[in-house]
């Protein structure tokens, strides 16, 4: 059988190939990203070079236990930019990005939306890095130590980068004598459940929340883990039923092809796997990764998020499927779509299915993975583009203990931020929270997607992929999308205003 399980998240795809009783750790599977070095402190954007000064906060490792090494710190990074700032004086407001599982400059290089509308809101910038990534590593930001095991690894948790980021902000906006500007938190994905999670636990800090693309129901029992691959098989069988069918076919083939005397070697060839180590597994978790996240970013602009990719990658693939060039060889085919997503550089002189490299610093997800993030995502039912399969939260807690020697708390999200009802609940307790999701992104099924009362309002765009909103603006984005920012930009404007009526 080939690979059953996974989990993944922004830049995590894993297999845990459950058929071998021999698993190591070894055979987990990162996704590869072909490194793209950013210039630390200089963030270029299609309208320039945006500058934001680095600095660092000594944070406490653990807000929540006053046992002497609770009291331990280490240097958070944050970036900083105020050239739009309307400054203290005039209580201008500050806006907070609430960084997710990776480094901080990837996210501001990433999300344009902060500095296209600083202009206009005279907003101080803030992005805060979460802690245990990037440069914000605790333990004396030795990376050895700090993600040595679950010992280390226990201050990773989502609660704890929340009060760090209360804890900054307060700090930030007493040193700027700015304690009346008003805050907005803002963020994509993972740091989109953040901005929202941060606006119901923190309201007194931060007076409203843009959340992009945050699956903050795909917790176990709120949505369907049938959810997030239903909609990756909806992005291509609606560009074509025969890329689709192309697909849904090849695996099956690949997995026959496999088990021939010399099938591996005849599959490295039609993928140009660089000659070394291939299982038909990694071979697999390798296509998954090229259609998960070209499904993820499946922008209607060129785009350098993930991977180099062209504008609507996902119709690029199945036009690459599709091509009459290349024949009725299936193979070929999966090919030309997988080329479309590790190679659109050209660079690309051969794949290496070994390289677990991590340019963005986003490994430590696992570990979040496997204590509270527990978001079911891998369930295949008979319709999807791959091979049928079911969530089973049990191989996610073995893999887990396997790896870490922890059990994971599939409950202490829920518990802790709620989802169950959440239209109830909100409805009568929380305001002012953005939920932007995009149809396209095989995360909305997992996201808020009704407005839920006057100023908790669900923006929906059908052709949206995952935090498309946050993007830089440019001069070819389509209508959809401008109405979206523009909206966006219209709730955030109201609730400024109310906020500066309620100063006075
Ligand atoms: C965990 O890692 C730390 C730091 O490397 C080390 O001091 C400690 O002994 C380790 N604990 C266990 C249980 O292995
Ligand atoms: C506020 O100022 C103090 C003293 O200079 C400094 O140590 C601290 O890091 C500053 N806070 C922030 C968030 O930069
Ligand atoms: C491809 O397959 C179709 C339908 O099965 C067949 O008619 C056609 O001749 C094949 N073409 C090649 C080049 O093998
Ligand atoms: C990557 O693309 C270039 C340019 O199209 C091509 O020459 C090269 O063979 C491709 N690499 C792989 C591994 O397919």
């Amino acid at each position: 059988m080939i690979a059953s399980t996974g989990f993944m998240f922004l830049g995590f795809v894993v297999f845990f190939l459950s058929h071998s009783c021999t698993t190591t750790i070894a055979s987990i599977i990162t996704p590869r990203f072909p490194s793209s070095i950013l210039r630390p402190e200089l963030i270029s954007s299609s309208k320039g070079q945006v500058v934001y000064e680095s600095k660092y906060f000594t944070q406490t490792l653990d807000h929540f236990n006053f046992q002497p090494q609770g009291y331990q710190t280490f240097q958070q990074r944050y970036l900083i930019n105020d050239k739009y700032w309307g400054g203290a004086k005039n209580n201008a407001p500050i806006f907070v990005y609430t960084g997710n599982e990776g480094d901080i400059e990837w996210f501001a290089q990433n999300t344009g939306f902060m500095i296209d509308t600083a202009p206009h809101f005279k907003a101080l910038l803030v992005f805060i890095e979460h802690r245990f990534y990037g440069k914000s590593i605790p333990f004396g930001g030795d990376t050895d130590v700090a993600y040595s095991n679950a010992t280390t690894l226990g201050y990773l948790s989502s609660t704890q980068a929340l009060a760090d980021y209360a804890t900054l902000i307060i700090d930030l906006k007493k040193n700027l004598t700015a304690e009346d500007s008003p805050v907005l938190v803002l963020g994509g994905s993972y740091g989109g459940m953040l901005a929202a999670w941060f606006r119901l636990k923190y309201p007194h800090i931060a007076m409203g929340a843009l959340a992009s693309s945050a699956p903050i129901l795909n917790f176990e029992g709120i949505t369907s883990p049938y959810s997030f691959n239903d909609i990756i098989t909806q992005d291509f069988r609606g560009v074509s039923e025969n890329c689709y069918k192309v697909i849904k076919g090849s695996w099956k083939q690949m997995e026959k092809t496999a088990q021939k005397p010399s099938g591996l070697e005849q599959l490295r060839k039609s993928f140009r796997i660089c000659k070394n180590y291939i299982t038909i597994d990694s071979l697999v978790n390798w296509l998954y990764t090229a259609l998960v996240y070209t499904a993820m970013t499946d922008y209607p602009t060129q785009s350098n998020f993930l991977n180099p990719l062209p504008a609507y990658p996902v119709k690029q693939m199945c036009k690459a499927v599709e091509d009459p060039m290349v024949g009725n060889d299936t193979f070929a085919k999966l090919y030309g779509a997988a080329n479309i997503y590790y190679n659109y550089s050209g660079n690309a002189k051969c794949f290496d299915l070994n390289d677990n490299s991590d340019p963005h610093g986003l490994d430590e997800w696992t570990w979040q993975a496997c204590t509270e993030m527990i978001m079911p995502t891998n369930g295949n039912n008979e319709e999807s583009i791959f091979p049928p399969s079911q969530w089973q939260y049990s191989e996610r807690a073995s893999s887990c203990k396997m790896v870490f020697g922890i059990e994971p708390r599939p409950n202490w999200i829920t518990t802790e931020f709620g989802g169950h009802d959440i239209r109830r609940v909100l409805k009568r307790f929380g305001s002012n929270i953005i939920f932007f999701n995009g149809l396209r992104d095989p995360w909305s099924g997992g996201g808020v997607l009704e407005s839920i009362s006057k100023s908790i309002v669900a923006i929906v765009a059908k052709e949206g992929a995952h935090h498309v909103d946050l993007r830089f603006s440019t001069e070819e984005d389509p209508e959809w999308l401008r109405q979206a920012r523009k909206r966006e930009i219209k709730i955030i404007s109201k609730w400024l205003q109310q906020y500066y009526h309620d100063l006075d």
